[in-house]
């Protein structure tokens, strides 16, 4: 996550989440799934600017496709209206959310706009937080809000998700990331899981070869408990993870609950071909991304 100001304006760039590991482990009395996943920063990023007013929290929110609902359910007004109930806060702020981030991907960008808004708003409030007090608030908002606050490039995830140890990592990684037209729910995801298909692998491996930039062994090791549940869902994600498999990437995987998926490649020029091959398949939105904070 990147802040700036300009003028009398707060600036922050905050970058989406592929996983390269997903082990869901059980389910917990809370309903929630016992979650171990690696997650990596990519610069793909949703803006977000904070302007005074002089009293409440407003939220004007763009799309790639114009104008966005900016209701309650967003997670920058609930992450903005935590702060202002628990710190007692008599400031204001409008708040002007730009997505590029691609919605109901898998790719974080809910909670990445979620700890935005907590590091923005603490600085443009000056509210003097520690960084564990914002782990907390950012708990309350989300299962993957907390993995953004640090501005971390790779990380080991437990918990719901929630309980984030930083890892080393040799990079930059590139990767293609395809989404399907239709998104998929977290939610429904979850629900449709059968615990007893779950591998529960390691990824112990997989973080020795990011910590030594060996990027053909790290595709190889890539691994999702979420993406079989998610084919039944999507059909969609079926053909996308097809496309990906007869293109020249690395290994392919879904991120998070999906729909989208990615491959990785050896370098910019390969993302970049295999990106132009997949756009002409008309496959969806295809991005190329590195890794980034
Ligand atoms: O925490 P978040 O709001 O992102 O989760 C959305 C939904 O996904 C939850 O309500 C739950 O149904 C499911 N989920 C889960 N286990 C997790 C994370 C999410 O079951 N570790």
């Amino acid at each position: 996550m990147r802040t700036r100001w300009s003028g009398p304006t707060l600036v922050v760039d905050t970058p989406a989440k592929l996983n390269l590991h997903l082990s869901v482990l059980g389910r917990r009395p809370d309903g929630y799934h016992e979650l171990e996943t690696v997650m990596v920063a990519v610069g793909l990023y949703d803006t977000l600017l904070f302007d005074e007013v002089s009293r409440g929290v407003e939220l004007r929110c763009d799309g790639l496709r114009g104008p966005m609902a900016a209701d309650e359910s967003n997670l920058v007004l609930r992450a903005a209206r935590l702060l202002f109930m628990t710190t007692g806060c008599g400031r204001g702020a409008r708040i002007h959310l730009t997505k590029r981030i691609p919605m109901q991907a898998g790719m974080g960008g809910g909670s990445s706009d979620a700890a935005a808004t907590l590091v923005g708003l603490n600085q443009f409030w000056g509210l003097g937080l520690s960084q564990a007090e914002l782990h907390d608030h950012a708990a309350r908002l989300g299962s993957d809000v907390n993995f953004f606050l640090d501005s971390t490039p790779l990380a080991l995830c437990r918990g719901r998700g929630e309980r984030v140890e930083p890892r080393p990592m040799c990079g930059p990684f590139w990767f293609v990331v395809a989404k399907p037209a239709a998104g998929l729910s977290t939610s429904a995801v979850f629900g449709q899981l059968d615990l007893a298909h779950c591998a529960r692998s390691q990824c112990s491996e997989l973080l020795d070869a990011c910590q030594s930039g060996d990027v053909g062994r790290t595709a190889s090791l890539l691994d999702n408990d979420l993406e079989m549940p998610s084919r039944e869902l999507s059909t969609d994600l079926s053909a996308v993870l097809d496309r990906l498999d007869n293109s020249k990437l690395l290994g392919r995987r879904m991120t998070g609950s999906g729909s989208a998926c990615f491959g990785m490649a050896r370098n910019r020029a390969q993302a970049d071909g295999a990106a132009r091959r997949l756009r002409e398949q008309g496959i969806g939105d295809v991005y190329v991304v590195r890794t980034a904070v």
